[in-house]
């Protein structure tokens, strides 16, 4: 059988994550495709760079958008980050010349998520993102897929691994916020750039991907309302913890009053609510659909094993042919939906 040959911008804690997990799993990868996915070609900043895994047998590219020109590639996956820049230039690239594309890259899909489904829809390819939100949970599929014949009123969540880290420490440690940052930042959960993470941007991008996917809504990321966990002390956590709550960042966007209302905020959760007993950088989302009922998801949310997994998903649903539409619905069906009117704007 002939393989899936994937070419791969980005070997940082995922793309070094899914090189990994094609080697260490490749066997049963294979059986569960119908045939083995290969990686062909790579492209990073620094060749030289030690990275603990083999490149030597891959096509080194200097440029990411050359990969989408590789004559070998039937996928593209990018794993570089950033909302422009060579991500953006790479996923036109692919999906221009007619490559199924697969990306972790949250910031890109929450502000050019329509205009690529469209490339993606008139070219007939792929275009996956189930590493995008809440990492290894299988969130895009479950809502996607699983709730496909569900409406679907709210969505909400524990939505940033780096914020829910962070605020864990603080409260079981009582130790400083930028100390925990650091340890986040070394094993992999933080962006490039952490203030994305801190104040509530990543979740706010995470945020209007699950909207889109849960109303059927043009995503709308201008319209989150956005605070970050920056000014949480820990006083605050321990006055929360005195009044039985504790704090956790979430995202909750719900369509049930006509428009559509999307937040990301530190909220007091109280302690009989399972999100208040989601610990360290996992995450969870919650959807209600109006047959399915609650639906909870929970599961690790950043870092390299659960992020490489979600990607490799993808690239197996490509490989067995199983992929529709980016948004579950043909994009220029989805729905404008104004902000709600929350007396704030
Ligand atoms: P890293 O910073 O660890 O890796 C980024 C990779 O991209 C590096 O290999 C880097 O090269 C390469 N790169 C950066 N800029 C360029 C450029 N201009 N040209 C070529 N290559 C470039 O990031 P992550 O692996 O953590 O994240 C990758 C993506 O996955 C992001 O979109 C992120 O938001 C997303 N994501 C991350 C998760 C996580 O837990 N880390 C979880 C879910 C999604 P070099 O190594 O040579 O410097
Ligand atoms: N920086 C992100 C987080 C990575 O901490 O949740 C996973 O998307």
């Amino acid at each position: 059988t002939e393989p899936l040959r994937v070419a791969l911008a980005g070997l940082g804690t995922v793309g070094a994550g899914v090189v990994r997990l094609l080697e260490t799993n490749g066997e049963l990868i294979a059986r569960r495709a119908g045939r083995p996915i290969e990686v062909v070609a790579v492209s990073a900043r620094d060749r030289s760079k030690d990275r603990g895994i083999d490149i030597s047998g891959f096509d080194w590219v200097d440029d990411p958008a050359e990969l989408a020109r590789h004559p070998k590639a039937d996928v593209i996956v990018e794993l570089v980050g950033g909302s422009d820049g060579p991500a953006l230039a790479l996923a036109r690239a692919a999906l221009g010349a007619g490559k199924n594309f697969v990306t972790a890259n949250k910031a890109m899909v929450a502000h050019h998520g329509l205009e690529l489904a469209r490339a993606a829809e008139s070219a007939g390819v792929a275009l996956k993102y189930e590493a995008a939100v809440a990492g290894g949970i299988p969130v895009i599929k479950g809502l996607r897929e699983g709730a496909a014949a569900n409406a679907i009123d709210s969505v909400y969540g524990i939505l940033n691994g780096t914020c829910n880290f962070i605020l864990s420490k603080m409260e079981a440690e009582g130790r400083d916020f930028d100390d925990i940052l650091s340890e986040a930042q070394a094993l992999g959960y933080a962006e490039a750039d952490p203030s994305f993470d801190i104040d509530g941007i990543d979740a706010a991008h995470k945020l209007s991907i699950l909207a889109s996917l849960a109303f059927g809504a043009k995503p709308s990321f201008d319209d989150v309302v956005i605070t970050g966990v920056r000014h949480v002390i820990a006083a605050d956590i321990a006055e929360a913890a005195s009044l039985g709550y504790r704090i956790r960042l979430l995202g909750i966007a719900d369509a049930s009053g006509g428009g559509l209302m999307q937040r990301v905020h530190p909220y007091l959760v109280p302690m009989d609510h399972p999100m208040a007993h989601v610990l360290s950088s996992t995450n969870a989302v919650v959807a209600e659909g109006n047959f399915v009922g609650r639906l909870f998801f929970q599961g690790a949310g950043a870092g390299d094993g659960p992020t490489a997994s979600a990607v490799v998903a993808d690239l197996i649903d490509i490989a067995r042919g199983e992929f529709g539409p980016p948004y579950a619905m043909p994009v220029d069906s989805l729905a404008a939906m104004a902000p709600a009117d929350t007396g704030e704007r």
